[in-house]
């Protein structure tokens, strides 16, 4: 069955700043002075990701690594200065935990401040449906933005992720309120996906927490904060860690050109892997042997493994169709017939009876009811 993910219930308080109701010690999730400015000074500015000389500026791709999206501030601001900076790296990936995601009303609603973020954050929450436990890639600026995000309870989702981070923004709750998202199996974990120019920017300084960072080998400087806080937290430069170089992705060997095989080599290709494609066959003639492609989802209620891949592939795809050059498809179809268990296990199929993939599906045109 699809794993209930429970979402934020967002309350605004007088001055209209975002309460989290639904925790018990009512944090605030942002706030209109403090907000955007956060975003940039603690964690853009944290990162050396902000403006000329930025660390990212050149590079072929950056990976930033976020503890708690909540209402998409960070990423947002971060998606914007990505934008303006005209040496960004080719391709970012934004990889956020997040343990109960907001709404897409509330993510547009937060930004209502920052008329400048409301743009990005429109196309955000066009992406922003069907949003069960597990990852999700959401992809933007036609592929060079990806949003990964792995809907969980960090403490739990951040040992499975593969990925080497090159900023990370820790911005979970406070260490008192929320201590899991500090803990020390935690800052090691982050450690595992990081190398040794890494840097790490968080306003929370506590004690416990620079401790950990510095045990895991992270040279920790606290610098100036944001008002009302005196200071914020930079960690960096750690010598237990690997190289970046030695870590980037490298090459990799694909037998068979089937659209299965063509599929991974040429989203490979795009990630910056060198893609080498053994085929008996010469030409891509032959692909998977039909002649013309077919897409064909796995019928599966699981939250988990078959269900979710089902899932994630029909989001890849519905954003990858309209990249393709010279490329045209129509929507025609296969009246699939079952009979006993099997038409049993079609009728309760839930895949695409969740209402957000239903409407996605049915508004892309995929969708032919009653035949489902
Ligand atoms: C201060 S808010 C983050 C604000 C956000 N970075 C932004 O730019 O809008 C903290 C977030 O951490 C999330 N969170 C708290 N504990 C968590 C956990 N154990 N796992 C994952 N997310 C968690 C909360 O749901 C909340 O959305």
């Amino acid at each position: 069955m699809l794993k209930p993910i429970t979402p934020a219930h967002i309350h605004w308080d007088e001055f209209g700043l975002p309460l989290n109701a639904q925790d018990v010690y009512r944090s605030h999730l942002g706030s209109k002075d403090l907000g955007l400015d956060q975003a940039q000074k603690v964690f853009l500015q944290g990162c050396q990701l902000s403006g000329r000389g930025a660390l990212w500026e050149t590079q072929d791709h950056w990976v930033i690594l976020e503890l708690g999206f909540g209402l998409g501030l960070n990423f947002l601001a971060t998606w914007q200065e990505w934008k303006n900076n005209r040496l960004r790296p080719k391709r970012l990936y934004y990889v956020a935990l997040e343990a109960n995601p907001a709404r897409a009303e509330d993510i547009l609603r937060s930004t209502q401040v920052w008329p400048e973020l409301m743009p990005l954050a429109q196309v955000l929450v066009d992406d922003w449906w069907g949003l069960d436990a597990g990852l999700h890639t959401l992809r933007f600026e036609r592929g060079q933005l990806h949003l990964l995000l792995s809907l969980g309870q960090a403490q739990e989702t951040l040992h499975s992720l593969q990925l080497v981070a090159d900023s990370v923004y820790l911005d979970g709750f406070s260490p008192t309120s929320n201590p899991e998202m500090w803990s020390f199996d935690v800052l090691s974990a982050i450690a595992k996906h990081s190398h040794k120019t890494t840097r790490l920017a968080t306003w929370c300084v506590a004690k416990e927490v620079v401790n950990n960072l510095h045990a895991l080998g992270f040279k920790c400087e606290k610098v100036t904060g944001l008002p009302p806080k005196k200071f914020s937290l930079v960690a960096k430069n750690n010598d237990n860690l690997p190289d970046r170089q030695s870590i980037l992705p490298q090459k990799c060997l694909v037998l068979g050109h089937g659209i299965a095989g063509a599929s991974v080599a040429q989203q490979l290709a795009a990630c910056g892997w060198q893609v080498s494609v053994f085929d008996v066959a010469k030409g891509l003639s032959p692909a998977s042997q039909v002649p013309i492609a077919l897409v064909y989802p796995h019928v599966n209620q699981s939250g988990e493994g078959l269900g979710q891949l089902t899932r994630q592939g029909l989001r890849a795809l519905f954003n990858h169709l309209p990249l393709l050059p010279d490329f045209s498809y129509q929507m025609s179809g296969v009246d699939e017939q079952f009979q006993g268990r099997k038409a049993k296990q079609f009728a309760e199929n839930k895949l695409f009876q969740t209402p957000d993939w239903l409407k996605a599906c049915s508004a892309k045109g995929w969708l032919h009811q009653p035949a489902g």
